[in-house]
């Protein structure tokens, strides 16, 4: 049941202490410092040259997320939207293709997991759910623990979906030749045993709901991050579509300046996600945004960097790879609170279904 809330939404973003502490249960080591990740002992990837995700919606975005990290760590790495994939892989011996699918049902994921076996590539699924068919049909799987998520728009699974992906990605890039591993490998493991807590933190702190209120209503919502926060920022334009219904669009932070900011007019409100490392890049483009009219909200940890800001949603200090995860969370109730006061159905929204199994 949804146990005392409003909507099973609410309940599982509110559940994410809990499934991220399952989530990393048992598979990091902040000490050693090391990742277990079961089924897949020390050298299993060391045959791997290159990665290629294939994913849907939300589990696109944690694909986005988990490519970029690879990306920095110098590995050869492709991220396709599933419906998208030609079935082309120019190095089947060396590529691992991961499908990330939360239901494991969803049939454009299914076709390109398929086509990909064809094609000889190695495929590992990372999914929530025990059983399902690309479960089944994959090599290998790698499981998020998340729980069972019951309303459509994903929420707790995003989150584990993440953590589970920069766990593969250090095993990755700790066995694949020429990539270069994380140096602050501790730091970062510490940083991710916290995490949960942190969220707690969010979810006690969020000051979304009233933010909220105050900009519903107007024509378009966009969301702007670079680097991590880029698929960040396109997960938060996503749910908000999902579930309010209104207009939203997620953007790289310097591609606002190529064409969406003629959309911008005055009271435009643009949530401008920071993580703390490359704040610059986020602060010039929507400064430039804000003195065509935009109104800012800055998702940070720094108050030093909202200064300029027309609000600001706080997340707690983190390491900057896992920053993203805490503005989600406040996104996260950006959207369930707006729906909210719209009177949407929210853990029904129109038109969609849990699992699309039709191409
Ligand atoms: C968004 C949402 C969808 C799914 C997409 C893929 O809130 O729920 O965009 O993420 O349909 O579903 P899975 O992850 O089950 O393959």
């Amino acid at each position: 049941g949804k146990g005392g809330y409003d909507h099973y939404m609410l309940k599982e973003i509110e559940s994410q202490p809990e499934s991220l502490s399952n989530t990393i249960r048992g598979r990091i080591d902040p000490e050693a410092p090391a990742v277990h990740l079961e089924d897949f002992p020390p050298g299993c990837f060391q045959d791997v040259t290159e990665v290629h995700f294939v994913a849907c919606g939300t589990s696109y975005h944690a694909a986005l997320y988990g490519a970029r990290l690879l990306e920095e760590a110098n590995v050869r790495v492709r991220t396709s939207r599933a419906s998208e994939f030609t079935g082309r892989i120019p190095d089947p011996e060396g590529t691992l293709v991961v499908p990330v699918t939360q239901s494991g049902e969803t049939a454009d994921t299914l076709g390109a997991l398929r086509a990909a076996g064809e094609a000889g590539a190695r495929t590992l699924a990372v999914t929530n759910v025990v059983g399902s068919t690309v479960a089944r049909e994959a090599d290998e799987v790698l499981y998020i623990r998340a729980g069972p998520e019951i309303g459509v728009a994903a929420t707790k699974t995003f989150s584990s979906q993440v953590v589970t992906l920069a766990l593969l990605v250090e095993r990755l890039t700790q066995e694949i030749d020429g990539a270069a591993a994380r140096e602050d490998l501790g730091a970062f493991l510490e940083a991710l045993s916290v995490l949960p807590n942190q969220i707690e933190e969010v979810i006690r702190t969020s000051r979304a709901e009233a933010l909220s209120s105050k900009y519903d209503g107007r024509d378009a919502y966009f969301f702007i991050g670079h680097a991590l926060q880029h698929p960040v920022a396109l997960e938060g334009a996503l749910k908000f579509k999902e579930i309010t219904y209104e207009h939203a669009e997620g953007f790289a932070s310097g591609e606002l300046k190529h064409g969406p900011l003629a959309l911008v007019t005055p009271g435009t409100p643009i949530f401008a996600l920071f993580d703390g490392k490359h704040d610059e890049k986020t602060h010039t483009n929507a400064k430039e945004a804000q003195a065509r009219g935009a109104e800012i909200v800055a998702v940070t940890a720094s108050e030093r960097t909202a200064a300029f800001a027309d609000d600001m949603l706080v997340i707690p200090d983190t390491h900057p790879d896992l920053s993203g995860l805490l503005a989600n969370v406040q996104l996260q109730f950006v959207s369930y609170y707006t729906a909210r006061s719209l009177g949407r159905p929210i853990d029904k929204p129109r038109n969609l279904a849990k699992s699309v199994t039709v191409e």
